[in-house]
């Protein structure tokens, strides 16, 4: 399973890159456009923050440029993936880059005959815009479901990509499906961390634990911390018969 931010900030690819679990990064024109930076500065200055494929999307409408958009984005940077829209001039693009050994798929997916056509191309991804589906009346992760189980029939190895994805429900219905891949906005990406009941979880073991200080305190520390708070000498392990040698840290 592959996880990618849906995200231009670098600041949030790079703290998404230090909890592990971040394996790419996907971009479209409206995020882009949301930079100060070029097209190809923005992109270019992604693939050199993260360890995986940073995904590009063209902007011309017709395939003659669209393949010269997806040969230059597949130059900008070692991992690059073209995404191309799907329209005809987005598939008889596909077709072209893909011999060339260029690695592009195709985006805004709101069915699965147009991610069978994607796939038959050799598409290295699909992306099923899962909430619009949603807003338009579809389950728009049944769809995404739905274009897994066809590809797994047909034995193509495009990669399906939820994107658009507003929530952590839909989140967790996607794990549960076993979606390849999920791109995610950072609020949607972020609040996968958050559960209430860890934070109430945690919250009991800070009061159990209470004013006893540092977990990594020897037992000497200890015994002088709690000397100094209660003005007693305090020697449990001689009485108890628990001491350094019954394991406790030193
Ligand atoms: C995917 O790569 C797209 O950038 C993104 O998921 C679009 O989602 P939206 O419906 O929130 O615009």
């Amino acid at each position: 399973m592959r996880l990618y931010a849906d995200t231009a900030d670098h600041e949030l690819i790079r703290e998404y890159t230090r909890y592990g679990v971040l394996d790419g990064v996907t971009t479209n024109p409206s995020i882009v456009a949301a930079t100060d930076g070029t097209y190809r500065e923005t992109i270019t200055s992604i693939a050199e923050l993260i360890d995986g494929p940073v995904f590009a999307q063209v902007l011309a409408e017709d395939a003659a440029g669209m393949i010269e958009q997806a040969r230059a984005y597949d130059e900008w940077a070692e991992d690059v993936i073209v995404k191309l829209p799907a329209t005809r001039a987005g598939y008889e693009t596909l077709d072209r880059v893909r011999t060339e050994g260029i690695r592009a798929g195709i985006t805004v997916v709101f069915s699965l005959s147009q991610a069978v056509l994607a796939a038959k191309n050799d598409a290295t991804f699909v992306a099923p815009y899962v909430a619009r589906l949603t807003d338009a009346g579809e389950d728009g992760v049944d769809v995404a479901a739905a274009i897994g189980e066809a590809f797994d029939a047909y034995g193509y190895d495009t990669e399906v990509l939820a994107a658009s994805v507003r929530n952590e429900f839909q989140v967790r219905r996607l794990y549960r499906a076993g979606i390849d891949a999920i791109t995610l906005a950072p609020a949607v990406f972020e609040a996968q961390f958050d559960h209430r009941g860890t934070e109430e979880g945690l919250a009991g073991f800070r009061e159990a634990w209470g004013e006893r200080g540092d977990p990594l305190a020897t037992r000497a520390e200890t015994e002088v911390e709690s000397e100094a708070e209660t003005g007693t000498e305090v020697n449990a392990g001689a009485e108890t018969g628990t001491g350094t040698e019954a394991g406790i840290r030193e």
